[in-house]
């Protein structure tokens, strides 16, 4: 290996210079909806850089996929900096409002009351979005804040024809958003879920963008815009304060970094457990020859790798800025021999023969992802929510601004399940200030070749979607096959092997169950993958959205 280094480095060198020659090359867009790939395209071609069309692609996401994200929510921005080197993870992840305690969703009995976190305004976070897309417009930047966020203002003015996607989703929280009148009078049609064509317009929404295009992160968090989401949260029985909208604040995070043989992966850092629960899964992966098991014993061994990582991020994770937690065991090399070996080549380990914790299960068909790479080599790997599909279905009246459920992402109660199955223990208690676990994994793949910039939602699944996509991308799969190629999940608990149709042969699914795996189809699929490949030699770019979604990937050569 070390004999090879020289070589590394006159290979790293020429990329370096093929990635210059990048620099008047080609660029990529990717996200879950075509008008918000078109606005990143847009700001790209005003001469804007991938932070600028990050900050576009996000408001117009927020716009025409309300169901998934917003400005009334949170998420995660993964960057790279071609010119110094650099990446950062912007947390722009809710926090528990001031007045949060730890048993706010549970009744005199100490049993949770049922949806409390989940729908209305007392299910809400205080929302990262707007603080987060101010700070990298201004910070990373090329254009104004005002210039990125002229699609998303145009969008909610003009309104949209809204599609299936949105109409299933509605189905499904229709009830919800009829109990807030200002989310009815905006995402219904007279009360009934609209149908697909039916026009969406959002000039509430368009006024609080056009605040924060003007004053940046005071436009939001200081000023009307607060005094009307507080009186409105307030009003209708939530407990948030002006305070808690002026003191919220942007973080700036150091990824997770783990080295796969020769694939390099950058990820999310807590408050999500994405990067931490990839990492110890591939760092099991790692210690196993795979190229010398067949087809079955590769998906049982990545099976076992998935239920030994998801169970440490049940044990252990949480918001590191509130509790310790064992980052450098967890990641260290005695972990990852610890829990390999004890991987059985012949038969399912049962989850409950590993330590118990209290654990986690989700079933999330929300949430958004978009990946830019731009013509000098800065990447975005952003992926936002609202939590359940939209959020709690409150809208403040007067702002247009649809409120997260992100609340329900703490642990109400040590071991009782929240919306997606998920028990939680100390680490995600509710504490004010503090930011929920997350599972979202915006994430950076670079092998001698080629890099990736990769991510889907999917609540607890998005983890194993991008190890999944990892492990494709370094087996040398192309863009559309990442995306689109049959999932399977495990999770440690419930313990089953959760796989859409088509991830196994039948006669694989026999053999599994000899090894002692439960099975779980799903019966339908999961996610919704977008993926920018950048490959190092030609400067070329492949770009693609998940077939099992409505999102759209472009390229300008
Ligand atoms: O942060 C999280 O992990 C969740 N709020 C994400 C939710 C999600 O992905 C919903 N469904 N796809």
């Amino acid at each position: 290996m070390k004999a090879a280094q020289p070589v590394l480095r006159i290979l790293l060198f020429f990329s370096c210079l093929l990635l210059s020659s990048h620099a008047a090359g080609a660029a990529g867009v990717a996200s879950a909806h075509p008008l918000a790939t078109k606005a990143g395209i847009e700001i790209l071609e005003k001469g804007g850089n991938a932070f600028d069309a990050a900050v576009a692609v996000t408001a117009a996401i927020a716009v025409v996929e309300p169901s998934g994200s917003g400005i009334g929510g949170g998420g995660f921005w993964l960057m790279h900096d071609a010119f110094t080197g650099k990446n950062i993870m912007v947390d722009g992840r809710e926090t528990a409002p001031g007045k949060a305690h730890r048993d706010m969703y549970l009744d005199e009995a100490g049993e949770v009351i049922p949806n409390l976190s989940v729908d209305g305004p007392l299910a809400a976070g205080i929302p990262g979005e707007p603080a987060a897309i101010a700070w990298i417009s201004s910070v990373h930047g090329n254009l104004s804040l005002a210039e990125n966020l002229a699609p998303a203002i145009r969008y909610a003015e003009e309104g949209f024809a809204v599609g299936e996607h949105y109409q299933r989703l509605m189905q499904f929280r229709h009830e919800v958003v009829k109990a807030s009148p200002a989310a009815a009078a905006i995402f219904l049609d007279d009360g009934n879920v609209p149908e697909p064509g039916w026009i969406l317009r959002q000039p509430d929404l368009a006024k609080v963008l056009r605040a924060l295009a003007i004053e940046g992160f005071d436009g939001f968090y200081r000023g009307e815009v607060a005094e009307t989401l507080v009186h409105g949260v307030q009003e209708a029985g939530g407990i948030w304060t002006l305070e808690d909208l002026a003191d919220y604040r942007v973080r700036i995070r150091e990824p997770i970094e783990v080295q796969y043989r020769d694939m390099k992966v950058t990820s999310a850092a807590l408050p999500s457990s994405g990067g931490l629960v990839m990492a110890i899964a591939l760092n099991q992966l790692a210690k196993v020859e795979l190229d010398t098991l067949d087809e079955l014993a590769h998906k049982h061994v990545l099976v076992e790798t998935m239920r030994r990582a998801y169970r440490d991020r049940a044990a252990y994770m949480g918001d590191s800025d509130f509790v310790d937690v064992p980052i450098a065991r967890l990641l260290g090399d005695e972990h990852a021999t610890n829990l390999q070996q004890s991987i059985s080549i012949s038969k399912a380990t049962p989850s409950s023969d590993l330590e118990p914790v209290h654990q986690d299960n989700p079933k999330g068909s929300d949430t958004t992802h978009f990946s830019i790479i731009d013509n000098e080599g800065n990447r975005v790997s952003a992926t936002l929510s609202i939590n359940y599909p939209f959020g709690s279905g409150f809208v403040p009246p007067g702002t247009g601004v649809l409120l997260n459920d992100e609340m329900d992402d703490f642990s109400s109660k040590p071991g009782v399940p929240n919306v997606y199955g998920l028990v939680g223990n100390e680490a995600n208690a509710i504490a004010p200030g503090k930011r929920m676990l997350s599972s979202m994994s915006p994430t950076f793949l670079e092998t001698e070749d080629r890099i990736a910039v990769i991510g889907t939602p999917g609540g607890s699944r998005i983890i194993s979607m991008v190890l999944q996509g990892a492990l494709a991308f370094h087996a040398g799969a192309s863009a559309e096959k990442i995306v689109s190629k049959p999932r399977i999940h495990h999770q440690y608990l419930p313990d089953r092997i959760q796989y859409e149709p088509d991830a196994f042969t039948a006669k694989e699914i026999v053999q599994l169950y000899v090894k002692g795996h439960q099975l779980h189809p799903r019966g339908r699929t999961w996610g919704n993958m977008h993926t920018v490949i950048l490959n190092k030699a030609s400067g070329e770019i492949e770009a693609a959205s998940d077939p099992r979604g409505e999102g759209q990937a472009s390229v300008i050569e």
